[in-house]
């Protein structure tokens, strides 16, 4: 079965197939509208709409003319969260091609995506996973802060989610504030490198066994460290500021997997998410499943940031969880 994926859900617009026989995905295409948007700091929607509406029928026609091409089985879309304008167009144009071969089409939540992507090396090298579950997850974007657990029937059971920013959220903000690009977790990833994170301390919102995320404060305790200092201080100090700012973020994520490790004795634990590139992140993950004895998936680096092969896997995965037939999107959809 052949399995054409579309997302559109925020700035990136993306095509994917996935073979379910020969276990392998192709035709992975990726059009980021990150340099469009930089200019403003942050995305905006309706430029967000019309990137789309420009970038998606040339990765289609990519995918259509080449020599590997095969008409698809199931077309599968995000169908949410996201932005309305958006996930709107990759709508519109998976119905499109969905009527044109003859298949059905099935609406994919876009945070099951993320949330099943440390499964996808498993699944390529045919290894088993039934041992794995129940699994423990942490899915941190720029749009979402999730903890959650997956049966071994992948449903999933969400335990604690942000009740303001998302942590990419407020790492894009925070480095907005120190005058860093958007998107602001690499280039904070990269200057932290050279920083002491324990420079400058801010705020961990929640004690790890209360299990809410907030970020907002740690935004508020930056700007208000910065109205203190010099410019010429902010430059000199950017780098431990960077590196602090961080390891707060990762302090706040990490603790709460540590404690709802230990008090629900979870099989796996998996990081997925544009958040989980970040390398401080991932050895503290590390060490926290190495503490507890526990396997770690990561999810590999292509598939942590928004991405259609991962809405083509949750499709496969679990297409009775699908939505079958979508005639319209959910900006607010729940994992
Ligand atoms: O999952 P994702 O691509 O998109 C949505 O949420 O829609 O995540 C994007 C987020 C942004 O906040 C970006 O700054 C963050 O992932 N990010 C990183 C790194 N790479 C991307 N954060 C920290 N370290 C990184 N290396």
């Amino acid at each position: 079965m052949q399995i054409l994926a579309i997302e559109s859900s925020c700035d990136e617009s993306a095509v994917a197939v996935v073979d379910s026989e020969s276990r392998h995905f192709s035709h992975e295409f990726i059009s980021s509208q990150a340099a469009v948007h930089r200019q403003f700091g942050g995305v905006v929607p309706d430029l967000a709409g019309k990137e789309h509406r420009n970038a998606l029928p040339e990765l289609i026609g990519r995918w259509r003319g080449s020599d590997s091409f095969v008409p698809p089985n199931v077309v599968a879309v995000t169908v949410g969260p996201g932005l309305a304008c958006a996930l709107g167009v990759g709508l519109d144009v998976a119905k499109e091609l969905a009527n044109f071969y003859g298949c059905p089409l099935l609406g994919i939540n876009h945070l099951r995506g993320h949330a099943l992507s440390p499964l996808i090396p498993l699944w390529l090298e045919n290894r088993p996973w039934s041992d794995l579950f129940p699994h423990l997850g942490l899915l941190v974007s720029g749009g979402n802060t999730l903890l959650f657990t997956v049966d071994e029937n992948f449903n999933a059971n969400v335990l604690a989610e942000t009740v303001d920013d998302a942590a990419g959220e407020a790492l894009d903000k925070g480095a907005r504030m120190l005058g860093l690009p958007y998107p602001g977790g690499p280039p904070m990833e990269e200057l932290a490198r050279s920083g002491n994170p324990e420079a400058y301390h801010f705020p961990r919102a929640f004690t790890p066994s209360i299990m809410k995320f907030s970020f907002s404060g740690l935004k508020t305790s930056l700007l208000y460290l910065l109205r203190k200092m010099q410019i010429d201080e902010i430059e000199r100090h950017k780098a431990d500021l960077c590196a602090s700012y961080l390891q707060a973020i990762g302090d706040a994520l990490v603790k709460k997997v540590d404690y709802a490790t230990k008090k629900l004795k979870p099989r796996s634990i998996g990081f997925s998410g544009g958040v989980s590139q970040n390398d401080m992140l991932r050895r503290k993950m590390e060490a926290v499943c190495s503490r507890q004895n526990l396997p770690l998936l990561l999810t590999p680096y292509p598939y942590c940031g928004d991405n259609a092969s991962m809405i083509a896997f949750a499709a496969l995965v679990d297409g009775s969880h699908g939505e079958k037939s979508p005639c319209r999107f959910h900006p607010k959809l729940q994992l």
